[in-house]
């Protein structure tokens, strides 16, 4: 018998790739402003809200802004990130994640999204996987962004579980600082050298099974 008996996702980087949107449309009004936004300096905004991310970017450029332009600006990304992710179809969804949720649901495993972004409904009914979620904790609902544990342990509330029996699956490194803040096996979905203080780190799903979780 496992531990685990939920699985916490992530959304943006574990279950589909709108890193890219968000990158395009951020670069979009970093240029703007008159500067640019590096692939490197878009790293640091993984997992992050969009105003705390606005604010990166801001100091990047050495930009200053009042808070009603700054609201402003990030709506104005929002309209452009929203339109680049139209573009998506369920195949957009990352390699092997469908069999492995399926192969959770087969387990009676518990199943949630813990997101920061605000447009996690949105994107889940556009790539058809709304359904798979039996509790979505989103930007929405969250009061203090990844590293806080928050947003994982509202989602291990709604499913009724132990955060001992949880584990969570993240790309960004606030995400997996959260997942550890909130006592979770922490999965990291991507680099080893990036996600060092994940318990697990895997390239993505093609291969994976529950039972690579551990006992
Ligand atoms: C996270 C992304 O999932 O959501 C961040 O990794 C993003 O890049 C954040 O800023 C907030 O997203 P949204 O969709 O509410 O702007
Ligand atoms: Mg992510």
């Amino acid at each position: 018998m496992s531990l685990i008996k939920a699985c916490l996702f992530d959304l943006d980087g574990v279950i589909v790739d709108t890193a890219k949107y968000h990158y395009q449309a951020w670069r979009q009004l970093a240029n703007e402003l008159g500067f640019d936004l590096t692939l490197e300096q878009n790293e640091q905004l993984k997992g992050i809200s969009r105003m705390e991310s606005l604010d990166i970017i801001l100091a990047i450029g050495g930009v200053e802004l009042s808070e009603e332009e700054k609201v402003r600006r990030a709506t104005e990304k929002n309209v452009r990130y929203l339109e680049l992710c139209m573009q998506m179809t369920p195949e957009d969804t990352l390699p092997g994640v469908r069999a492995f949720l399926d192969e959770l649901k087969h387990r009676s495993v518990k199943v949630g999204l813990g997101s920061a972004s605000k447009n996690a409904k949105v994107i889940l009914e556009r790539i058809d996987m709304l359904s798979y979620f039996e509790t979505i904790v989103d930007g929405n609902r969250i009061t203090r962004g990844k590293p806080d544990p928050q947003v994982f342990l509202l989602g291990a509330e709604d499913l009724n579980t132990p955060p001992a029996n949880c584990a969570v699956f993240e790309d960004a490194v606030a995400g997996i600082q959260s997942a550890i803040a909130a006592g979770m096996l922490a999965v990291g979905i991507g680099e080893k050298s990036v996600l060092a203080e994940a318990d697990i780190v895997v390239p993505g799903f093609v291969g994976f099974h529950f039972s690579d979780l551990g006992d």
